[in-house]
């Protein structure tokens, strides 16, 4: 980019700097939650043998025009493009991460020695109209797995997706499915699509004249009241599948079932990007407004082919993370606890080196411990430092004073139970007892 600045880019002084819309700030102790999804889906993740891929957030435009879709909604009208005025390249900070994914699995030759079950968390652009659920910069889990043509390849990716909202408590999430075929299916169905279509012109909204012969499928995922009866009588690409099609397909669902997952079929089901064919499917919920999808998915055996890349077949999806923090948080469930074990309370300076030397080895054996620190250069009463350890909601104060430090030893004073008790331990054997005092050993 270029980075002399243009008038426009002059900031007034006196302007109040703030976020760019639709992009928020994560805090504490909000963020608290984040990292507990986080750890949640890397323990998970392991378990299935997936691996992490970390791409770059800006690819060449090219890459997403040609793989998310020309007639896409997301290239269409949300990508953040720019040139880099440095090269002339056009680039776009990535709206998703399957054709990232899949350029640098070209790149690199990744599924050479076979397939390669990959995922990522990130965030990814678009440029929507912000609302709840919905934002321009947003965070996505995604897994990838690619080099494998089986419908048990997609069950495995929805067990996973399954297991993960099983693991963190979500409840009430259904699964819907579908079956986009394969691309000559779909062209047969296409040629139906549009002469039904066209016998009913005058019952045809805007957006759906625009794409009646770009992206006619787009069309059964309306939300416009007025067209509902339409569609629902709109021919269904299932009843155009072959047999390798419908046997994929069924044999998805008998697995989904035999894994005790409960599904149901949406024929109307097409998604919003151009690569998927065979399966197709997302995890919702009634419990978000408008925004219900928390994770959606499905095969793209044509992608690699389409970004210069040997046929290999592949299969993912990608979850909205705000979306299910938010349901979370709406189901109930207690934030996480950001309480240290212990607070620091020390009351002057001749003991700061003790105290700091002694904090280190108490965090070094596993103990969280927050030391007091005075916004003013000095030290604050020992008061106002016990009315912190207090708040702080740790569990025990950790006093180190003129006695401490002439014999050595901290002053341990329960917070919480324990009715104030204070005993007294030497800090030559910190490792003997520093885990005492964790909360969760
Ligand atoms: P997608 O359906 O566009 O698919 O996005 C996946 C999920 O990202 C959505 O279900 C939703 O939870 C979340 N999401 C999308 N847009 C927003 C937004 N503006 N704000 C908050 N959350 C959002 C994909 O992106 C594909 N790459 C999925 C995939 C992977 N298919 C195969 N592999």
């Amino acid at each position: 980019m270029n980075l002399v600045m243009s008038e426009k880019m002059v900031v007034e002084k006196s302007e109040k700097l703030v976020a760019v819309k639709g992009m928020n700030d994560i805090l504490p102790p909000d963020s608290a939650r984040w990292e507990w999804l986080e750890d949640k889906v890397r323990s998970l993740m392991g378990l299935y043998a997936y691996r992490n891929i970390r791409t770059p957030i800006i690819e060449s435009t090219a890459l997403f025009v040609r793989g998310t879709g020309e007639t896409t909604d997301i290239v269409e009208k949300e990508m953040y493009s720019f040139e880099d005025k440095l090269n002339g390249e056009l680039l776009t900070l990535r709206p998703e991460n399957t054709p990232g994914v899949v350029r640098a699995s070209i790149e690199h030759n990744l599924t050479y020695e076979g397939g390669k079950r990959l995922y990522y968390m990130g965030p990814m652009f678009r440029h929507e109209r912000p609302q709840r659920g919905r934002y321009r910069q947003f965070y996505q889990l995604g897994a990838e797995a690619l080099g494998f043509a089986g419908p048990e390849v997609d069950v495995e990716l929805m067990l996973l997706v399954h297991q993960l909202f099983a693991n963190i408590g979500l409840r009430n999430v259904r699964v819907e499915l579908n079956s986009l075929g394969v691309p000559s299916e779909r062209q047969t169905h296409r040629a139906a699509l549009i002469g039904y279509f066209e016998k009913h012109l005058e019952l045809l909204d805007g957006e759906a004249l625009r794409r009646l012969h770009t992206n006619p499928l787009r069309i059964l995922d309306t939300k416009n009241p007025t067209m509902q009866a339409l569609v629902q009588e709109a021919p269904q690409l299932l009843s155009f599948l072959g047999d390798a099609s419908l046997q994929h397909f069924e044999t998805v669902k008998t697995l989904l079932s035999a894994c005790g997952v409960r599904w149901r079929v949406n024929p109307r089901l097409v998604r919003g990007l151009d690569y998927y064919s065979h399966t197709v499917f997302e995890f919702l919920t009634d419990e978000l407004g408008a925004q219900g999808a928390l994770c959606g998915g499905g095969r793209y055996d044509g992608l690699f082919e389409l970004l210069g890349g040997k046929p290999t077949p592949a299969v993912g999806w990608g979850m909205g993370l705000e979306r299910v923090l938010e349901l979370i948080k709406q189901q109930g469930q207690e934030p996480v606890a950001l309480n240290p074990d212990a607070y620091a309370v020390i009351a002057i300076a001749a003991a700061m080196p003790l105290a700091m030397k002694a904090l280190q080895a108490l965090r070094a054996a596993g103990v969280s411990v927050q030391q007091n620190a005075a916004a003013v250069p000095g030290f604050a009463s020992m008061k106002s430092q016990f009315k912190k350890a207090d708040a702080s909601g740790a569990r025990y104060a950790l006093i180190f004073g003129s006695d401490e430090l002439a014999q050595n030893y901290v002053t341990i004073k329960a917070l919480r139970d324990r009715g104030g008790e204070q005993i007294t331990r030497s800090l030559d054997g910190i490792a003997t007892w520093a885990t005492t005092l964790q909360l969760h050993p």
